[in-house]
């Protein structure tokens, strides 16, 4: 047998199990979708965002790259991003980040990973900057790595608050909650690290006063 081969034989194990336990199970979710979350993640194969919140089809929206970016002139996040928003009307939105994140560890390297990489990890190399006098204070390599991860985090929550999407949101309907969240690989546990309530102040010149 094939490798992919498997994923199909037990795609279709799973179905039977779930039909045979709850026989409505498909035509419910196929009627609707409705959830509550929008969860913005890294790709990577061991955060896998319903596994990790023990949650079903139907309650996550989810969208993932490569160290959970949320990065302005990104078509497909942003397209996400308002989607969830502005029709699914989400009320959270988490940017998920984890513990020994391959992405993060790269960008704090000098290695060209050629062009379309190297832009990127640009991204988190501007949070390195932007927090550099704390990081620099932190002398064991491990924690600066595992407090960038919490950073970027950070940045990203930040720069959500920064779209109009969400400050639309915000304005006419006091949601969504944004949350930073990271993920630990060593032990399956979600730490908060960061959060923006509706309405919260962001630098103002960033802040549209016309929405
Ligand atoms: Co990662």
């Amino acid at each position: 047998m094939k490798i992919y081969e498997k994923l199909l034989l037990e795609n279709k194990a799973w179905a039977g199990e779930k039909v045979k336990v709850d026989p409505e199970y498909f035509s419910r979710l196929a009627d609707i979708q409705k959830p509550d979350f929008l969860w913005i993640g890294c790709s990577d194969s061991r955060v896998p965002a319903n596994e990790i919140t023990n949650t079903q089809p139907g309650e996550i929206f989810v969208h993932r790259n490569i160290a959970n970016l949320v990065v302005h002139t990104d078509v497909n996040l942003l397209s996400v991003l308002d989607y969830a928003v502005t029709h699914l009307k989400v009320k959270h939105v988490i940017v998920c980040g984890h513990y020994g994140c391959g992405g993060v560890k790269a960008s704090m390297t000098n290695h060209d990973y050629n062009q379309v990489l190297n832009m990127w990890l640009r991204n988190i190399k501007d949070v390195n900057r932007l927090h550099r006098d704390e990081l620099n204070a932190i002398t064991d390599e491990q924690q600066k790595f595992d407090r960038l991860v919490e950073l970027n985090v950070q940045e990203q929550v930040i720069h959500l608050a920064k779209t109009s999407i969400i400050q639309r949101a915000w304005k006419n309907e006091q949601r969504p909650h944004l949350h930073g969240w990271v993920y630990g690989l060593k032990d399956g546990l979600i730490k908060p690290v960061f959060e923006m309530s509706a309405n919260t102040n962001i630098d103002s010149l960033y802040e549209y006063d016309d929405l």
